[in-house]
């Protein structure tokens, strides 16, 4: 397709109507406005493959919020391992799509009709939604939230799908108590380091693992009990070491987010008893599971998503409350690992994708 049809096809699937027009103008009596321009620069991707896929444009239109969105300038946008799921195709989405489940910045437009959350022009905000690598994106009012002095975007964001889907691990997925032995697989992580800090806040015994000795490090200095290199030779039977830990027994809950290689000795590292919660893929899917697998040790295991429990305007406020409060207090420490320019979205999902990163990547639109 030719450079300039894919853009017609691009702008069919946009709303087709100019910020100016329709939606804007409806805004125009009530709010102030901000200089929007008609094109941006974004990542966009046409089909699925590898980081090569990911395309840096810069006469990408800019979206028109429909009602209940709000247009947002970006500040700052996260990467998370789900934008390579949909990247690789693991997760089917529909193409050409931006990337990027949130973000960062200054509230320039709202989308006509009501406005139950009280958002205006200039509010700094963090969204959960997608279209994340772009300067400008569309986002629902219901997934946004305003930013409380004291937190940067960067810190916002460093801390929000992260932190928001650690905290409903350790209170829903899986209520943790004190007292109890965790494994928390990838420890040093995005979310691995946050949620190395919140099952430690709660009074978990945490054994973290992480590949190679900088990880380890990282992890060991947020009060991890125990850290297990998996990666290395002596850490490679990591479940042996996990049941010598617990003397035999092994641990009341393991959270895996690394699926495919770590799966069946997450299953010997459980108790009787025990809960596994699967949340990610980073290594690829776990094959399918004979479900009389579980019997012998009574086992449950859980598959969740933070989308899932964050549906409702009270469930989203309930916990980004919740973070916020901790992410303010620095009771909740964030790490970043790097800030991208946006042109370098494909090197930062090589990054990532290649285990080279601790804590969290962001995208500088
Ligand atoms: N269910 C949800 O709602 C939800 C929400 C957020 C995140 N997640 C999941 O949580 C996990 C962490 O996400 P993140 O964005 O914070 O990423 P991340 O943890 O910063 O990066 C993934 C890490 O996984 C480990 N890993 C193990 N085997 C790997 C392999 N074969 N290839 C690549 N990495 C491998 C690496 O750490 P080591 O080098 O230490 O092994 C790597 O750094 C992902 O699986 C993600 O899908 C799920």
């Amino acid at each position: 397709m030719s450079s300039s049809a894919r853009l017609a096809a691009i702008r069919a699937q946009l709303n087709p109507t100019s910020l100016f027009s329709s939606a804007a103008s409806s805004q125009t009596q009530k709010t102030p406005t901000m200089s929007i321009p008609s094109t941006q620069k974004a990542v966009i991707i046409e089909t699925t493959g590898g980081p090569e896929v990911l395309q840096f444009m810069t006469d990408y239109p800019v979206p028109t919020p429909q009602e209940g969105q709000l247009l947002v300038k970006n500040n700052i946008a996260g990467i998370n391992y789900i934008d390579t799921y949909f990247r690789t195709g693991l997760y089917p989405s529909p193409k050409p799509e931006i990337l990027g489940r949130e973000g960062a910045g200054t509230v320039v437009a709202l989308g006509p009709g009501p406005n139950p959350y009280n958002f205006k022009v200039g509010d700094r905000v963090a969204w959960l939604n997608t279209g994340g690598y772009a300067e400008y994106t569309a986002v629902p009012a219901a997934k946004t939230v305003k930013i409380p002095d004291g937190i940067s975007d960067e810190e916002a964001i460093a801390g929000f799908l992260s932190g928001l889907t650690v905290l409903t691990l350790a209170k829903e997925s899986y209520p943790v108590k004190k007292g109890e032995w965790v494994l928390l697989h990838a420890a040093a992580g995005g979310a691995g380091f946050l949620m190395t800090q919140v099952l430690k806040s709660i009074g978990a015994k945490v054994i973290g693992t992480a590949g190679g000795p900088e990880k380890v490090e990282l992890v060991k200095s947020l009060g991890a009990d125990v850290v297990i290199d998996y990666r290395s030779e002596e850490g490679k039977d990591w479940v042996k070491k996990v049941k010598e830990v617990t003397g035999g027994e092994g641990v009341s809950v393991v959270y895996d987010s690394v699926g495919k290689d770590t799966w069946e000795g997450s299953l010997e590292a459980v108790k009787r008893k025990g809960t596994i919660i699967w949340f990610g893929n980073a290594s690829g899917p776990v094959p399918n599971i004979q479900l009389t697998r579980l019997s012998p040790k009574c086992v449950k295991i859980a598959r969740p998503t933070l989308f899932g429990y964050i549906e409702t305007r009270e469930e989203f406020e309930f916990y980004v409350n919740e973070l916020f409060k901790l992410l303010k207090s620095r009771q909740l420490k964030v790490k970043i690992h790097k800030v991208y320019p946006l042109e370098d979205a494909a090197q930062a999902q090589r990054d990532l994708e290649g285990r080279k990163t601790t804590g969290k990547l962001l995208l500088k639109p």
